[in-house]
């Protein structure tokens, strides 16, 4: 297995250019489930997640072919519909994504149940319960959830719009069920919805394509089911997680990043904590940039749905606060397991204590370079700018965890001036994401 070997400290200073996002490309691939016709993606992140979902993809009879930096995907109706199959589904619980358009399309779907992961159960019954509200007939057996839609004269029926409300915001949930809801025959209104930016960016598409949606990225999204959707072109919003990540390595390290191509809207959670933190923060229409000259104040956070402070950042975030002066209070209320980056940082030096879904810094403290352990993809992020900010090498296992949601960081980090200090220890065994 991969691993990255970091010699801090090390300050991060120069500009990044931001991909793709993981979280909006995800659901983007999904919705070419829902059409005969091309469907073409630009800046698509070179990550293991999105190889995954290709793979995926192309099992359930989508033609994938990629040129010059841009994914053309191409469904054609198939005689019969393959299932998503568990040793997929257990890699990447987003492969569930495929569920909503293929029963709206196809009238049928068999989807492996995805796992827990290490952050939580991330059950899928917010899904389950939208697709029924739209007349699926959803049954679960076998570790399989199969969606059928109700039976009609001429074969199998389609969807009918309904109001249906989300017992809390999920990303995926109102993923599903949006994308499903643009075949159902009449309208539909779905509550309480989630509002991340991935979810304005889906609309988007789904509408180029031919849906009628108003709404989407906010709490309550109207759909007029259509009979077909077309094909169309689009290109992914940038990774508001990837620049944030970035950008608070240039807090932890005492750096100056910009990142460019990004929205600063989409990270305003981030960036007012940052400011608030002692750190200079200046946006312009398309870049972000973050620098930290002098200490750093303790600031709490809670994570939220957006806009609330996003959960995907709350491990990055943590890292930080060991630099603060003072204590401070990390509460995580999205996921139930999202402290695994706590013992790894414990062993840098790091004074943490959790008690539940809170966890209590207390800095500034002189991390130590150690070996450490990946356990999720933003909390193999954390490290990272924690071994940045670390005195001494530290060696960090099963960066395959990252690879699954951010783009080559090692070279990005030699980019923003790390060069001499980070470098990627290559394993045969580890298959890297096709580039
Ligand atoms: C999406 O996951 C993201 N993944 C996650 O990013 C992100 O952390 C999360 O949204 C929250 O913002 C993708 O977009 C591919 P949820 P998702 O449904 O859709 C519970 C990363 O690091 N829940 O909003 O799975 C669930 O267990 C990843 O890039 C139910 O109980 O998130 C969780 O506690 C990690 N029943 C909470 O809701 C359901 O039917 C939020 O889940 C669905 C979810």
């Amino acid at each position: 297995m991969d691993k990255l070997r970091i010699q801090g400290p090390c300050r991060l200073e120069g500009t990044t250019v931001v991909a793709g996002a993981k979280n909006a490309a995800l659901p983007a691939l999904a919705a070419c489930l829902l059409t005969e016709a091309t469907v073409t993606l630009t800046r698509v992140p070179a990550v293991r997640d999105l190889w995954t979902m290709r793979k995926l993809l192309e099992h359930l009879g989508v033609n994938c072919s990629s040129s010059s930096g841009a994914l053309e995907l191409r469904h054609i109706t198939p005689s019969e519909i393959d299932d998503a199959p568990y040793d997929l589904v257990k890699t990447m619980r987003a492969s569930v994504l495929v569920l909503g358009p293929l029963v709206a399309r196809l009238g049928h779907a068999r989807v492996s149940l995805p796992g827990g992961c290490a952050i939580g159960v991330r059950p899928i019954d917010q899904h389950l319960a939208g697709l029924e509200a739209l007349g699926a007939d959803v049954t679960l057996e076998h570790g399989y959830v199969t969606a059928r839609t109700p039976p009609s004269a001429s074969g199998a029926g389609r969807l009918r719009g309904a109001r249906f409300r989300f017992s809390f915001p999920t990303v995926g949930g109102t993923e599903n069920v949006l994308m499903a809801a643009t075949l159902a025959r009449g309208t539909t209104v779905l509550e309480n919805c989630a509002c991340e930016p991935e979810i304005r960016d889906l609309g988007l598409l789904l509408t180029k394509m031919g849906a009628r949606i108003s709404g989407a990225g906010t709490a309550t999204i109207e759909i007029e089911g259509v009979d077909s959707l077309s094909g169309a072109e689009h290109s992914i919003l940038p990774d508001r997680i990837e620049a944030g990540t970035y950008l608070i390595g240039a807090a932890m390290t005492a750096g100056r990043v910009t990142a460019t191509d990004t929205v600063a809207a989409d990270l305003a959670p981030l960036l007012e904590q940052l400011a608030e933190c002692g750190c200079a923060v200046d946006c312009s229409a398309s870049t972000i940039t973050v620098e930290r000259s002098g200490g750093l104040q303790p600031r709490n956070i809670v994570t939220a749905p957006h806009p609330g402070f996003p959960t995907d950042l709350q491990a990055q975030y943590l890292a930080l606060m060991t630099q603060a002066a003072g204590t401070s209070a990390v509460c995580e209320t999205v996921f139930e397991n999202r402290f695994q980056h706590v013992p790894e940082l414990r062993r840098m030096g790091a004074e943490i204590e959790v008690a539940g879904n809170l966890a209590r810094v207390t800095g500034p403290t002189q991390l130590t370079g150690a070996r450490v352990m990946a356990t999720d993809l933003r909390a193999s992020a954390c490290l990272v700018l924690a071994a940045l900010a670390a005195h001494g090498e530290s060696i960090i296992d099963r960066i395959y965890h990252l690879d699954r949601g951010y783009e080559s960081m090692e070279l990005k980090l030699q980019q923003l001036g790390a060069a001499s200090c980070v470098e990627r220890i290559e394993s045969f065994q580890d298959e890297r994401p096709k580039q």
